[in-house]
């Protein structure tokens, strides 16, 4: 029976793998789930130990002393302030996190390394990508691009590989929707409050973001999904150095889920929400890259001087609107009612969500290349999305809602 590591054992992503793992004691015999902080208990064939990843390969090698597997499942993420901090410190600890499994002697056992990484893959904080976004596409980068750490990441886990006896494989989540104990850096919690605060002000729910993006397409990765992937792709042969789109298997907009939401926490979606008066300041607009990703094979699809850049336009902007004297209240007047955590508010990431809220174009991936391997998971992305509003619920950091 083989055996896994998982770093990152507490985040949105890693946590999920855990669990996966941790329900199947059958097949998985030992896993050791890596972090600096334990915010759950495990089933007795799941170890928790705790590690700095930002030390160096000695330090770590100490701390990895007796621990070896098979599978190693790297979603361990450390977000800084700029990219180049991010390409240095995320490039750094997987690059000393193998070395120091070289170093106890773990690398030997070892047969396969999956990296979780993301949909930045495609640039899509950049601006519009060519669509559907396929494993193939180019990497955008060189003069003009800013780092990418997880290209930095995937070279480090490839170049390692080649020198070595086991190999590798990468996943793209894209927007994922999940439920991390204590972490209220998700797209679900941060959108759930602003519906929940939208209840509490008078049940008027106004999509925050870009009327473009509202009626454009998107794909979201389930959390849950996403491990199912991981532990699939660990056993396929054929998905041996190889990178793969992880996203639910359907394509969805917010015209369609927008009402969803409305009725899952009482609300109603104003006929006109566009047309809607705002306060002068309360939105937003943010220019993305001049040449935006899809700029990079334009002229090989006939599209040269056709591609326009991005933008994020926020109607409602996120971290304004959080700092609102009469939000603020009804944050605290519902936590209160509800136990909810306090400072939810507060420490819910509005930049991200009004990000991803705001941008003007779709966001499509192919899971096209997973499938002709074999893959067949899918879940419903509203199925996915309420639940995590009832997981959340549960967490006392959501109010509960309706079906
Ligand atoms: N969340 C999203 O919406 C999303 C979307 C697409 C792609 N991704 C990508 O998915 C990957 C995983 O991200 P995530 O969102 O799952 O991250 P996350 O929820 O922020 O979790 C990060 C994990 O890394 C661990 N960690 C951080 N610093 C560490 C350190 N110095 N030593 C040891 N462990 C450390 C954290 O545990 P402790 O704090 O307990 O140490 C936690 O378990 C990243 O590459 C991210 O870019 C995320």
């Amino acid at each position: 029976m083989p055996s896994a590591i998982v770093t990152g054992a507490t985040g949105i992503l890693g946590r999920e793998i855990v669990a996966a793992l941790g329900k199947d004691s059958e097949t998985w015999q030992t896993v050791h789930a890596l972090s600096r902080s334990q915010k759950e208990s495990y089933p007795p064939h799941v170890k928790h130990d705790f590690i700095d990843l930002t030390g160096d390969a000695k330090a770590m090698a100490k701390q990895l002393h007796g621990i070896e597997a098979e599978y190693v499942f790297f979603a361990a993420y450390l977000q800084k302030d700029s990219e180049q901090a991010n390409w240095d410190v995320n490039g750094a600890m997987l690059k000393n996190f193998l070395d120091a499994l070289e170093m106890t002697g773990a690398t030997q056992k070892l047969k396969r390394v999956i990296l979780t990484t993301g949909a930045k893959q495609y640039g899509v904080h950049l601006g519009p990508p060519k669509q559907p976004m396929e494993e193939s596409d180019p990497w955008i980068e060189g003069p003009g691009r800013p780092p990418n750490f997880y290209y930095n990441q995937q070279r480090i886990l490839a170049d390692k590989a080649k020198h070595a006896s086991w190999d590798w494989v990468v996943t793209y989540p894209n927007d994922v929707i999940g439920v991390a104990k204590g972490n209220f850096m998700n797209l679900g919690t941060s959108i759930g409050i602003y519906a929940a605060v939208s209840k509490e002000l008078g049940g008027e729910l106004v999509f925050p973001g870009s009327e473009a993006f509202y009626t454009s397409f998107d794909c979201f990765t389930y959390s849950r999904l996403h491990a199912q992937f991981n532990l699939w792709a660990a056993m396929e042969p054929r998905c041996s150095n190889q990178a793969f789109n992880v996203v639910n298997g359907d394509t969805e907009s917010w015209q369609n889920m927008w009402p969803k939401m409305a009725k899952k926490f009482g609300c109603k979606v104003p006929a006109n929400q566009f047309d809607l008066p705002l306060d002068k300041d309360a939105g937003s607009v943010m220019d993305l890259a001049p040449d935006p990703p899809m700029a990079e094979t334009a002229a090989e699809r006939g599209l040269q001087g056709k591609v326009a850049p991005g933008k994020v336009e926020q109607r409602i902007d996120l971290i304004k609107w959080s700092q609102r004297s009469d939000v603020k209240k009804a944050w605290q007047q519902l936590a209160a009612r509800e136990g909810l955590e306090k400072d939810g508010l507060e420490k819910a990431t509005w930049g991200f969500l009004g990000f991803v809220l705001g941008r003007n174009y779709d966001i499509v991936l192919s899971m096209s290349k997973a499938r002709r391997l074999g893959w067949n998971g899918y879940i419903d992305t509203w199925d996915s999305l309420s639940g995590c509003f009832d997981e959340l619920a549960m967490e006392k950091m959501l109010p509960r809602t309706g079906s």
